[in-house]
């Protein structure tokens, strides 16, 4: 069923109503279709009285919002603290990382509480909110012993690595409060790349990463071609603050279309100043929750793109104007410093997700918003350094998988159950009981397996999105490669031979990738919009 109707049928009258009076009024800047003359509940036979039966958590009575310029801006783009390695051995990284709550004053006198990584680190006590960030190369063993200081039992994910299945985080290893826990992998050789951190216990993900836990992972290669070029780091994170400094819980919409804040961080600070005095390679993560990032300079300023999720594309992409980022997704590029003064806007621009609307309908896309301010001011470069900053041909060779020894299909799909909405105590975890998000029709269960794959084996993976919104897949474990996108019939093979572990998926389209598992276990896939891998559009991968 298509779920724009479905809303409209079932969804509209009780929900409709209460989002006029609760969430809705934090989304009042979007103009929701068909509202117009909508009565109070109470007006409408059978749903007199409805609210009170409404399970508390999911209506959370009006937050007032911090005003979207709280946050003060313009300040140089924080340095990401790096974690410190304490083993002395060559081809080893061991360190702790500790999660916990920690306060930080954003609003003067009104502190907000986040939950954080924290440990060793190179530089201040202080610094940004983002996790550390763990620098580590090919072949390394890494050994990190994470402590649970949270409420709430909690799980490290290596997202994009291909560590073993039980040192991956997985929503069945839990590690309670209080707990701790070491894990333990090693680096093959091809996987440098950029990764990220972030918790994975089922139906908590969301909320743990909106409380700010989440870090960057950089894999680095002994032969990197583009190892001359300065690195810069910008870690993208979205917060939803409230005027009293508090981190609120999710509200109804932020459920149904994943959470977006009134602020887009980068490396823990709104809108930061970024000079740019020679060439630079930049390594730009997409930790949002749910908020795409369609990246540009502003006045079509170029830039190369040079890497995606799992490392170097096989050749740079030359002329860029925009790039887009769902949700999990990483990139690396390279951007010039010209040969001239200039400023530039590094711009969030409007991208339509498709975002839903109540009780029909979609949301408008949200305006275009500037992330951080560019200042380019070029040093005259000696010959060496020039010769050092050109971008090979060749960055490295990526041997397309072989033909797919078999096939999968997923498809996501979504349905609202009003009975089980409101049935009264029926949120778990403060969620939705009623809304669902599926794979291959069902939502997350921890006991069934979804599909089982052989490992070693090239499969063809069909993800096909039913539903009327955008939903990034992903996979744990390893990086494919997209095939080709389908819509309508009409085919589109991919341009681009790239590793990567998280692919938007449009309503209505079917992405082709080619995958392989190295290891045995159980592998999570998931759309990357934290609420709805929550509510459900999350399998379980056998590997045997
Ligand atoms: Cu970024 Cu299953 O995760
Ligand atoms: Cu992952
Ligand atoms: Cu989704």
């Amino acid at each position: 069923m298509i779920r724009r109707q479905f809303l409209a049928r079932s969804l509209g009258a009780a929900v409709a109503s209460l989002l006029t009076r609760g969430a809705f009024a934090q989304h009042a800047g979007h103009s929701m279709q068909g509202m117009e003359g909508m009565g109070s509940m109470d007006d409408m036979p059978g749903m007199a009285g409805m609210h009170h039966a409404m399970p508390s958590p999911q209506t959370p009575p009006q937050v007032s919002l911090a005003a979207d310029d709280a946050l003060p801006a313009g300040a140089p783009l924080p340095e990401l603290r790096t974690l410190v390695n304490s083993s002395g051995e060559a081809g080893m990284f061991r360190a702790t990382l500790i999660a916990a709550p920690r306060k930080h004053t954003l609003l003067a006198g009104r502190p907000t509480t986040f939950w954080q990584y924290n440990g060793a680190v190179t530089n201040s006590a202080e610094g940004p909110v983002t996790g550390p960030l763990i620098d580590v190369r090919e072949g390394d063993t890494v050994e990190i012993r994470f402590v649970n200081r949270l409420p709430q039992p909690s799980t490290i994910h290596w997202h994009g690595l291909p560590v073993p299945p039980d040192q991956d985080g997985n929503p069945s290893s839990m590690v309670a409060p209080g707990a701790t826990h070491v894990y333990r992998f090693t680096l093959p050789p091809g996987s440098a790349g950029t990764y990220w951190y972030h918790p994975h216990p089922h139906m908590m993900s969301a909320e743990q990463v909106f409380r700010g836990l989440a870090g960057p992972i950089i894999v680095r290669a002994a032969d990197d071609p583009l190892a001359g070029f300065p690195e810069r780091h910008l870690f993208f994170s979205d917060l939803k603050l409230a005027a009293d400094g508090s981190i609120p819980a999710n509200d109804m919409m932020d459920w149904m279309n994943g959470r977006e804040g009134q602020f887009v961080l980068v490396n823990g600070a709104r809108r930061p100043r970024i000079a740019v005095t020679e060439d630079e390679r930049w390594r730009l993560w997409n930790a949002c929750s749910a908020r795409y990032l369609r990246f540009s300079l502003g006045a079509g300023q170029r830039f190369v793109q040079v890497g995606t999720d799992g490392g170097l594309l096989e050749k740079p992409r030359e002329g860029l104007t925009e790039l887009l980022l769902a949700p999990g997704e990483r990139a690396e590029v390279i951007v010039r410093a010209g040969s001239a003064p200039s400023q530039a806007p590094l711009t969030a621009d409007v991208y339509d997700r498709r975002k839903m609307a109540m009780p029909a309908g979609s949301l408008p896309p949200d305006p275009a918003r500037v992330l951080a301010d560019v200042a380019f001011q070029p040093q005259p470069a000696g010959e060496a350094s020039d010769a050092m900053r050109a971008i090979p041909a060749t960055l490295r060779t990526i041997v397309p998988l072989s033909a797919p020894v078999a096939r999968k299909s997923v498809v996501f799909s979504e349905a609202m159950d009003m009975a089980a909405m409101h049935r009264s105590g029926a949120s778990v975890h403060g969620m939705p009981a009623g809304m669902r998000f599926m794979i291959n029709g069902a939502s997350f269960d921890p006991k069934r397996v979804t599909l089982t794959s052989r490992r070693d084996a090239v499969e063809e993976w069909a993800i096909e999105n039913r539903t009327d919104m955008d939903h990034p897949f992903h996979l744990h474990g390893t990086q494919f490669q997209v095939v080709g996108r389908e819509r309508g019939g009409v085919i589109t093979p991919e341009p681009l031979l790239a590793w990567r572990d998280t692919v938007n998926v449009q309503p209505g389209e079917t992405v082709r990738i080619a995958t392989v598992q190295r290891m045995t276990g159980d592998r999570m896939f998931h759309c990357h919009i934290l609420e709805h891998e929550d509510l459900g559009m999350m399998g379980t991968l056998k590997v045997i």
